[in-house]
């Protein structure tokens, strides 16, 4: 597939590039700066472009099979910029007549029991609540966009640099933890989640949790 990897100089964006390329699809890696450190392929071109910005989104979109969306609120950007990237995102996917957009979202949304969220729960530490807030607002925002096949995929309560082991669970809106009752995945395990997802069209239209 030629994918638009919007996003692609982040944590998980860089990640994602790395998946994406291993299976042989092409990429086009979009942040502001149009440079991703460490990829050498081919098949990888970093461009720049604002996903703020509708037109720039379908401009960089047209001519792609599909979008994947890393970002997330990078530098000092308020939390709110999210809402503004998803908006933009499905402004400028339509543009550009591209349907299947699969985005990194957040666990706050995930549900831990019947009634309750993540982000109701004790625990939730209080300084991610600002950006959970707002990913749960992009995927409401997302939801009502019945034209395009998207995924929202959200990685564990806890996400960090680590290894690919290629195994993970997933739940439907729901948070994946172990028996101990730990949410935990790897930045390359997600990304194996992500490009599975992408390739599969398993969960289109779904809050899928991702996690051991
Ligand atoms: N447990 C959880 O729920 C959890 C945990 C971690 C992360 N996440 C979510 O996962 C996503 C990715 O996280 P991350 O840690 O990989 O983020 P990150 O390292 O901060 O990467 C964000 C990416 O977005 C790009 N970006 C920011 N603003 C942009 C704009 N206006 N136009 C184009 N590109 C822009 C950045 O590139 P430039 O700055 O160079 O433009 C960068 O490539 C975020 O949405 C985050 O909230 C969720």
């Amino acid at each position: 597939m030629d994918v638009l990897l919007l996003g692609a100089s982040g944590r998980i964006g860089q990640r994602t590039a790395t998946e994406l390329l291993d299976r042989g699809h092409a990429v086009t890696g979009v942040s502001r700066s149009g440079t991703v450190d460490d990829i050498d392929d081919d098949e990888f071109v970093a461009v720049a472009g604002d996903a703020t910005d509708p037109d720039d989104v379908a401009k960089l979109a047209t001519g792609h099979d599909a979008v994947v969306s890393t970002l997330g609120p990078s530098g000092d950007a308020a939390p709110d910029i999210l809402t503004d990237m998803i908006e933009a995102v499905i402004e400028g996917l339509r543009r550009a007549d591209v349907d299947r957009l699969v985005w990194t979202g957040g666990a706050g949304g995930l549900k831990v029991g019947p009634e309750t969220l993540l982000i109701e729960t004790e625990e939730f530490p209080e300084e991610w609540e600002p950006v959970a807030r707002v990913a749960i607002e992009a995927y409401d925002i997302l939801s009502e966009a019945d034209d395009l096949a998207w995924t929202y995929v959200a990685p564990a309560a806890l996400i960090e640099p680590g290894e690919r082991t290629g195994e993970y669970r997933t739940a439907d809106r729901e948070l994946v933890a172990d028996e101990e009752g730990d949410s935990y995945i790897s930045m390359e395990d997600f990304a194996v989640a992500l490009v599975d997802e992408l390739e599969s069209e398993n969960a289109v239209h779904t809050y899928l949790g991702t996690g051991y």
